[in-house]
């Protein structure tokens, strides 16, 4: 009998690249935009539509009620939550706001933020502050980069002081702002803390005792690699308990009583809204369980080919890495001399090879600071191989011509 030769074993990255489709199309490093969906987050999407199809939608959400009660607890086995401090809700924007509402703002109040905070976010605090006289204030960076955590001490001891809110990650560059620390400061001083977890989740590790927030909102499509269009927002035990609640309640928040009367839902749901996309919960819920079973490992993979990435662009010509703090992730961020970021993110997808760019408009503190218009945006995850950081690096010189 021929002897034949076993296929070597799959190794960690195999079963990940194997579970991922799209992998096979293109070299994805727009993570921190939409990542690849594995297979099963795939299958629930696909099932839960069926099921929608066959039986009707309403019909198809109570058999998926089980799941859905499964989508709270993963969700908060990922943040260190539990289930019931857990809202369902649109996505990481939706999870802001409901959150800032929760706050019966007065002229003159003040909102504590960083210098690279999300730019939705800026605009909700620019709104507050023509609609409302809410005063937004910006604690200081370090010199090295990211927000000075005694610099918000400062800013959040004044006694207007309502809220504290932090981008984790900001959408336009590798900075980890050291959201620990502030949530320290705001633990010691008795502020409320909101953090935007919307880039760290699925890339850093997440405990909310550990980080002493209020309020955490999250998206399923980014490092979680969920579908597009749905998220989550963590709320403590103290703001439930102090009553907090947002400001346009909806029928699923709570029930209203008499004439003039409501109750508010126990637990995080009174953040949510009644209408669901069921078939992105399931999707979701699936995400978050591959999360958790990928585990620590593959947030390390995903931070350290981003290390490899942003060390190999900064050897080419006419390259310049935008990215400043003590702690980077897996985001990396460029200026490519005298060249559009939009236009080069086109030419290399063009390639097959998927990156983002982006402008003035999503950091206007930042990218001034930076002296940059455009940036080219690389969010490699843990599915990602070197080779494919080779070719991307290679495209990049080449199009820059370096
Ligand atoms: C830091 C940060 N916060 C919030 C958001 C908004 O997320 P969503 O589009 O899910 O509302 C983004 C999206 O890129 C982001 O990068």
């Amino acid at each position: 009998m021929p002897t034949r030769t076993l296929p070597p074993p799959l190794t960690q990255l195999d079963r990940w690249r194997r579970d991922t489709p799209g992998c096979r199309e293109r070299i994805h490093l727009n993570n921190a935009g939409a990542a690849l969906m594995p297979q099963p987050v795939l299958d629930a999407l696909a099932r839960h539509l069926e099921r929608e199809a066959a039986i009707g939608g309403y019909e198809a959400a109570d058999e998926a009620e089980p799941r859905l009660r499964e989508t709270y607890e993963l969700l908060g086995r990922l943040l260190g939550a539990a289930a019931k401090n857990i809202a369902i809700v649109e996505n990481a924007t939706v999870a802001f706001n409901q959150a800032v509402s929760a706050f019966d703002f007065r002229p003159g109040d003040r909102i504590v933020t960083t210098r690279t905070d999300y730019p939705s976010n800026q605009l909700v605090y620019l709104s507050l502050a023509r609609r409302a006289g809410v005063e937004t204030v910006r604690a200081d960076d370090l010199p090295e980069g990211g927000v000075d955590p005694e610099s918000v001490r400062r800013l959040a001891s004044h006694p207007r002081t309502r809220l504290v809110a932090v981008s984790w990650v900001p959408t336009n560059s590798g900075l980890v702002q050291d959201a620990r620390a502030v949530g320290d400061v705001c633990a010691d001083l008795g502020v409320p803390y909101l953090l935007d977890a919307c880039q760290a989740v699925g890339q850093l590790a997440v405990d909310v005792d550990e980080l002493k927030c209020d309020f955490l909102g999250g998206t399923a499509r980014k490092f979680l690699r969920g579908p597009r269009g749905i998220g989550f927002l963590y709320v403590s035990d103290r703001m439930l308990e102090r009553g907090a609640f947002p400001l346009f309640l909806d029928m699923r928040g709570a029930d209203w009583t008499d004439p003039d009367a409501f109750r508010l839902a126990d637990g995080a749901r009174r953040f949510e809204n009644w209408e669901f996309a069921y078939a992105l919960v399931a999707g979701m819920c699936e995400a978050a369980r591959y999360t958790l079973d990928v585990g620590v490992e593959g947030q390390e993979r995903a931070r350290s080919l981003a290390a490899v990435l942003r060390e190999r662009l900064a050897k080419v010509r006419g390259m310049r890495v935008l990215d400043r703090g003590r702690e980077r992730c897996a985001i990396v961020t460029v200026d490519v001399r005298g060249r559009d970021a939009v236009a080069l993110e086109l030419a290399l997808r063009q390639r097959g090879i998927n990156t983002s760019s982006t402008d003035r408009k999503s950091g206007v503190l930042d990218m001034d600071e930076k002296r940059a218009s455009t940036a080219l945006r690389l969010s490699p995850h843990y599915y990602n191989t070197e080779d494919e950081l080779e070719a991307a690096v290679a495209a990049v010189a080449e199009l820059a011509g370096g």
